[in-house]
């Protein structure tokens, strides 16, 4: 893969010191922790430097390896090789003691979004953490125009793309016993959601 046609997400850069600051005060201790939809793999590069105490595991459907591959190599990452793991599959390895995923609840069709958080539990020890950054709607409301904007355009593009709401979020992992322990505010009215 050469470096002009590499995928690049400005987002990821954008968000990724806020995520740091969450991640840092939710995953003091050591641990294993898997990060799910990594995309680009800009997210697993950088903050696996930033928390040497991780062992990250970065991993996405098939098809997006080598970009995530490509961003590690080019950076001082200490995230593991990426695993391909599409979520409706099943997921060959775990527990791990931190789930983390960007951006991927609004993207995967509801119902799936449902089987990652069994899934995700099933896959996390019992004091383990579930980190979900993304936008969400509370009690069906946008919290911004510019998200009221980006659903009309997530469904332009998919009609099972679409922001989540909250409570429903939470509703599904308390079915799996987790409750929500935390809900940051970052930048660009997007939330960092801690499960556990
Ligand atoms: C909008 S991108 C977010 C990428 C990255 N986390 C970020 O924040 O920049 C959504 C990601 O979800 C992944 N994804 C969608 N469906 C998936 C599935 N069934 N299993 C695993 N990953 C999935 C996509 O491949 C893509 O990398």
């Amino acid at each position: 893969m050469t470096s002009s046609k590499v995928p690049f997400s400005q987002a990821a850069e954008n968000n990724k010191g806020p995520i740091l600051q969450v991640l840092q005060q939710h995953c003091q201790a050591p641990g294993t922790l898997l990060e799910i939809g990594a995309g680009t793999g800009q997210h697993a590069a950088w903050l696996s430097a930033q928390l040497p105490h991780l062992q990250w595991q970065p991993s996405d459907v098939a098809q997006n390896l080598p970009t995530i591959r490509h961003w590690l190599g080019q950076t001082h990452s200490l995230a593991n090789a990426p695993l391909a793991l599409d979520v409706s599959d099943q997921w060959p390895i775990g527990p791990f003691d931190y789930l983390f995923t960007a951006n991927t609840f609004h993207i995967m069709p509801q119902s799936l979004v449902a089987h990652c958080i069994a899934e995700g539990c099933r896959h996390l020890n019992t004091e383990g953490l579930f980190m979900v950054y993304g936008p969400f709607n509370y009690d069906d409301q946008f919290t911004s125009d510019s998200n009221r904007q980006f659903e009309r355009w997530l469904k332009s593009t998919d009609t099972q793309r679409g922001i989540r709401d909250k409570e429903w979020v939470e509703q599904e992992f308390a079915q799996h016993g987790r409750q929500c322990l935390a809900d940051h505010a970052m930048p660009a009215n997007n939330r960092v959601l801690v499960f556990g």
